[in-house]
């Protein structure tokens, strides 16, 4: 096929791009480079330099690529930014995600994957979360991304569009091309391999009082290669007009503490890694751990990495080969 990814010069974008292309497919990256890498992209891809926001262009670069589909990766993507700064996400999440469904209209392409978030759950009742739990989202952030699923409901219904919305906690690890370069990094695997790196002093833990096994608050990571193959693979059965899917991605089991992502860190790199404990920060739940059951029994996903070791391993090597470890 003939797939369009924006965002795809980020870190799940550019591994999204790379998986496309060793399954044969040819790919047009759209991406305004804010956050994103130009060399990230990988050079079987077209690269445009351009922004969401830019419908009439969108239309024109996509109908040049004769596109068939398009994954939408490109957003703003900070939970505390959104929070301080709600106008530029719904700007960047909304605005933008409505300039693009628009192009898509405009150029014939009825296809799309949309990069969406667990955030949509807000705080949720009960664990693992499944996707017809309620979504009250606590943050702008949750709140775009929850707006442009809805968009994608009712463009199925008025217009034919088809699409698979993707909800999902946090991407970690890397392939051997493409791995995390945040700025800022907010992500807990990159921050405590920056300590393992002595990039930075310290690792901080947010309250060590929770109701977990180890009380430290209990996440879900899933690779970034298995979220990028979910995103291809989603793209299957999207052929037939008016379809309108969500699947959550999560880690499949119960997920892990902060407690265990610094003690394998600290096993898998040989590191010594200081933490220092800080009280908890509001609005952050004990657990946040998603249910992919929706996604294998439907598509057949099965993640390859079901450990934390080596989804550590995969990013603490990414880091060595940029020299990025003292
Ligand atoms: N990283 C995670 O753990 C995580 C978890 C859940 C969902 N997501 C979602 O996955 C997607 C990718 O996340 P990521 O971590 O790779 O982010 P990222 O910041 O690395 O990549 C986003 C890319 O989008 C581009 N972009 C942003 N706004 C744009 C615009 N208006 N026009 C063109 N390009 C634009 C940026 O330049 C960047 O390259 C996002 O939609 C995010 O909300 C990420």
């Amino acid at each position: 096929m003939r797939i369009a990814v924006t965002g795809g010069a980020g870190y799940i974008g550019s591994v999204v791009t790379e998986v496309l292309i060793q399954e044969g497919h040819e790919v047009l990256v759209l991406d305004n480079l804010v956050k994103g890498h130009r060399d990230a992209v990988a050079p079987e891809a077209i690269f445009a330099e351009i922004d969401l926001l830019d419908g009439s262009s969108i239309t024109a670069v996509l109908r040049g690529f004769r596109c068939d589909a398009v994954i939408h990766m490109a957003a703003a993507s900070l939970v505390g930014e959104s929070v301080t700064a709600p106008a530029k996400y719904y700007r960047q999440n909304v605005v933008a995600g409505l300039a693009l469904l628009d192009a898509m209209r405009d150029a014939g392409v009825a296809q799309l994957v949309f990069s969406s978030t667990a955030a949509v759950y807000g705080e949720p009742a009960k664990q693992p979360i499944e996707e017809d739990d309620p979504t009250t989202p606590t943050n702008p952030y949750g709140d775009t991304k929850l707006a442009v699923e809805h968009m994608l409901r009712w463009y199925a219904g008025a217009y034919g569009l088809s699409s698979s919305s993707l909800r999902y906690f946090n991407a970690a690890g890397a392939t051997a091309l493409n791995g995390e370069r945040h700025d800022p990094e907010t992500h807990l695997i990159p921050l405590v391999l920056d300590a393992a790196a002595g990039r930075r002093p310290d690792i901080t833990i947010f309250g060590d009082d929770y109701p977990t096994p180890d009380g430290t608050c209990i996440r879900d990571y899933v690779h970034v290669e298995d979220l990028a193959r979910a995103h291809v693979l989603a793209l299957g059965g999207l052929a037939a007009p008016g379809i309108c899917r969500v699947y959550n991605l999560g880690c499949g089991g119960l997920g892990y503490s902060v407690r265990d992502v610094i003690d394998t860190a600290r096993r898998v790199t040989g590191r010594e890694i200081p933490i220092q404990r800080a009280p908890r920060r509001p609005g952050d739940p004990a657990r946040l751990v998603a249910s992919s059951e929706r996604i294998r029994r439907e598509l057949g996903w099965t993640p390859q990495y079901s450990e934390l070791a080596p989804i550590i391993s995969s990013a603490w090597e990414w880091l060595r080969r940029r020299h990025l470890v003292d």
